[in-house]
């Protein structure tokens, strides 16, 4: 369901690798420049059900329903105690992703996608814009390399295809907007500015003649 409090939710999906952490902060810087309150966080959250999730990745994985479940409290609790009071103080919420995630990771056999959607907008608010960062996972794997990370267990290749075929699905959504991640850190992130602008000049938390 689409929330209508004065702030703006803003998701960004993709990946390992696709850059999302790093176009989270300048985007952050962005809205600093323009006097807005800006709130980042990330899915899982480091509170007690999302540490459950992080550790089953680093030690092989839950089943997926019992992911499920621990997300949905993850989330309900997130957005209970961070993302709805930021939203309702006007602030601009970036977030590090979010239920797209969950319908790419957790859906299977036992579970479906249509399941965990409508388990998540049942009391997710949905967001104002979708920044969907893509990239082939051979080049997500390289970047996590390079950085010295380890893949976890949710990043096997065949994995990590499954779910960018996932988010790429939700590029026709009318807030989601499709970015190409191979390209270089500064045109990822003038497509990015220039979809939150717009998406800031259409909630009126930002004049077009630049006042804020
Ligand atoms: P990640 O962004 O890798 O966090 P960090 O870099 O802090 O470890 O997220 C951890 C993993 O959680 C990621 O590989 C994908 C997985 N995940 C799900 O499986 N379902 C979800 O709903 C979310 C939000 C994340």
């Amino acid at each position: 369901m689409s929330h209508t409090l004065p702030g703006l939710l803003v998701v960004f999906e993709g990946i390992d690798g696709a850059g999302k952490s790093t176009q989270i902060r300048r985007l952050g810087l962005l809205c600093e420049a323009l006097g807005l309150e800006c709130v980042s966080s990330r899915e899982p959250t480091f509170g007690q059900y999302g540490k459950q999730l992080r550790d089953s990745a680093a030690h092989g994985r839950l089943s997926r329903a019992e992911e499920h479940r621990l997300l949905l409290l993850d989330r309900r609790e997130h957005i209970d105690t961070l993302i709805r009071p930021a939203l309702m103080r006007s602030a601009v919420v970036l977030l590090d992703r979010y239920y797209y995630s969950s319908i790419a990771y957790q859906a299977g056999p036992e579970l479906s996608a249509e399941q965990i959607r409508a388990d998540n907008e049942a009391f997710a608010p949905a967001p104002d814009l979708l920044l969907i960062l893509d990239l082939p996972p051979e080049t997500g794997l390289a970047r996590i390399g390079a950085r010295g990370d380890r893949p976890n267990a949710f990043e096997a290749l065949a994995t990590l295809q499954h779910c960018r075929e996932v988010y790429r699905s939700f590029a026709g959504l009318a807030y989601a907007r499709l970015i190409d991640a191979t390209a270089d850190l500064d045109q990822v992130t003038a497509k990015a500015s220039a979809a939150l602008l717009r998406a800031l000049m259409t909630r009126r938390l930002l004049q077009v003649d630049g006042n804020t």
